[in-house]
């Protein structure tokens, strides 16, 4: 599926492209059953729900083939290559639980701030692409958005009380926790939703949602009986590779390997199924 200039347009001007059945089911069950043997590794890369349920795992095409070769995918590179105007690599993946009745909120937030204090990223040159692995309704904790809030650029943070103290080598849990450090401040977000409105992200496992790094979002509790897991790979622009930032995190934080992705067409799936079935 090719992403044509109408919708390369809508994102564009709205900060987000919303493609239904990018994946099919069976492709997107291959990627769901990787996920047991990865959430079984303890691992800096687990974020946990202060409930205990598992809220994240980060950097999964480090560890996994099945994840790495999905994100030189054809059908995803040529509108983030459009997007962005460039080649891209991957800056960062993770896939986000919210399991059934467990999984915490996402506060309203920017991306971009994180990447370019963190990790000195210059430009919002980078655009994330959330696979949905579940389908995801207004019940479930879709992602809400302010459209068209990525034209404000970095917009000022909300004062927040209590950033909860992270030990000294795991500072950087305070970008990944249900607590976010740097969330867009509320008459601000007020303004834009008077302006603008809002969208939920809704659809069936396999659509795909492009959104921009500094477009305003946030999602809700779980409190259905139905998972709501994503993937989501965050594509950076090879001409806004990363700079001295006030960290250097981890790699599955932020990668710093900019070699180009090409994109791949096809094989993907046939290849994992047919190592699948020689192993069984
Ligand atoms: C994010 O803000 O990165 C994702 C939020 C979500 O999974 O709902
Ligand atoms: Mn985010």
């Amino acid at each position: 599926m090719k992403i044509e200039k109408q919708g390369i347009d809508f994102y564009h001007q709205h900060g987000y492209l919303l493609v239904d059945g990018l994946f099919s089911y069976e492709e997107i069950d291959l990627m769901k059953e990787q996920l047991p043997s990865l959430y079984a590794q303890d691992s800096p890369r687990l974020v946990r729900e202060t409930n205990g349920e598992v809220r994240s795992l980060y950097g999964l095409h480090e560890v996994s083939d099945v994840y790495k070769e999905l994100c030189s995918l054809e059908r995803l590179l040529q509108p983030v290559k459009k997007i962005l105007d460039s080649d891209a690599y991957v800056h960062q993946t993770k896939i986000n639980i919210k399991k059934a009745f467990k999984g915490d909120w996402w506060e309203w937030h920017q991306d971009f701030p994180y990447w370019h204090i963190y990790d000195g990223m210059p430009a919002p040159r980078v655009v994330s692409v959330m696979i949905f692995l579940d389908d995801i309704s207004d019940l479930n904790g879709p992602l809400y958005m302010i459209p068209g809030s990525h034209q404000i650029g970095i917009a000022d943070f909300q004062q927040k009380d209590s950033i909860e103290k992270q030990e000294e080598e795991k500072y950087y849990l305070s970008a990944l926790s249900a607590n976010l450090e740097y969330t867009v401040e509320q008459k601000i977000l007020s303004n834009w939703y008077k302006k603008n409105g809002m969208v939920s992200a809704t659809g069936k496992a396999g659509s795909a949602l492009f959104f921009h790094g500094n477009v305003f979002h946030a999602s809700n509790c779980n409190l259905s009986p139905n998972d709501r897991r994503v993937f989501i790979i965050t594509y950076n622009s090879t001409e806004n590779t990363l700079k001295k930032g006030e960290k250097v995190r981890p790699s599955f934080l932020s990668n710093r390997d900019f070699t180009p992705l090409n994109p791949v067409k096809g094989s993907w799936f046939q290849k994992h199924q047919l190592e699948k079935n020689i192993i069984s």
